[in-house]
């Protein structure tokens, strides 16, 4: 099999930017907060690009409990720990990481993944069998892509793990359209539709990790992603 990189990204020339506050939560404890659509977490070049793109772009923070988060570091860690981190693929969207699939899960996972499909895709949606896991190192960055149109379909659903982080979405054809998330520990991200056609994605190395001209650190972070099939 190809490996991940070649078959899901096709990485884009970064796209010049323009940028400029903030509201940092972590994970819901029991009996916290439900989960719910989070305007706070995004900011953008417009307001009415955001109103735009609507539920194309949602980010819901806490969407796991702490909990929750172990059980999936329980069945991640040992897996990654026999890989390597990759620093210097030149062609690649990703620096600094490692990367697997899984498609079994224990039952708290298993709990966790089936809330992220209920949210994230259409009822009925055919959905890429295994999730990808990507582990991103302390110094590592995904740069500005979009995923391959012929192996993943219209949603992409990431769950963010141990750390924050920010996301940038860059208009593909008009690179002063862009949108920044942040992505708190224990939230899920959707992008769907235009937001995942037309627009890079790409989440920021820690000296430029800033959402809203507040700086938001970047450690290791693990994502856990579920994607559905091209329609
Ligand atoms: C990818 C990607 C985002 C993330 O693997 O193509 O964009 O949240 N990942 O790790
Ligand atoms: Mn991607």
């Amino acid at each position: 099999m190809k490996p991940m990189r070649t078959v899901f990204r096709r990485v884009r020339n970064p796209p010049v930017y323009t940028g400029r506050p903030s509201c940092l939560s972590s994970c819901a404890g029991s009996g916290g907060p439900l989960p719910r659509r989070d305007e706070a977490l995004i900011s953008g070049s417009s307001r009415e690009l955001a109103r735009r793109l609507g539920s194309q772009v949602e980010v819901r923070a806490a969407f796991i409990s702490e909990e929750e988060e172990g059980a999936l570091l329980r069945e991640l860690e040992p897996g990654l720990r026999k890989k390597r981190y990759e620093f210097d693929h030149w062609d690649d969207a990703i620096h600094g990481y490692r990367e697997t699939e899984r498609a079994r899960w224990g039952a708290a996972c298993v709990e966790v993944l089936n809330r992220v499909r209920a949210v994230a895709f259409p009822e009925g949606s055919p959905l890429l069998g295994p999730v990808h896991i990507l582990d991103l190192d302390g110094a590592g960055y995904i740069k500005p892509h979009i995923d391959s149109v012929k192996f993943c379909g219209s949603t992409i659903a990431g769950l963010s793990l141990l750390s924050d982080s920010v996301m940038r979405l860059v208009r593909e054809d008009a690179s002063d359209e862009w949108l920044d998330l942040l992505l708190p520990r224990c939230s899920l991200y959707i992008l769907r539709d235009q937001a995942r056609y037309n627009f890079t994605h790409e989440i920021l190395k820690d000296e430029e990790s800033v959402f809203n001209g507040r700086r938001v650190p970047r450690q290791r972070r693990i994502s856990v992603i579920c994607r559905n099939l091209p329609g």
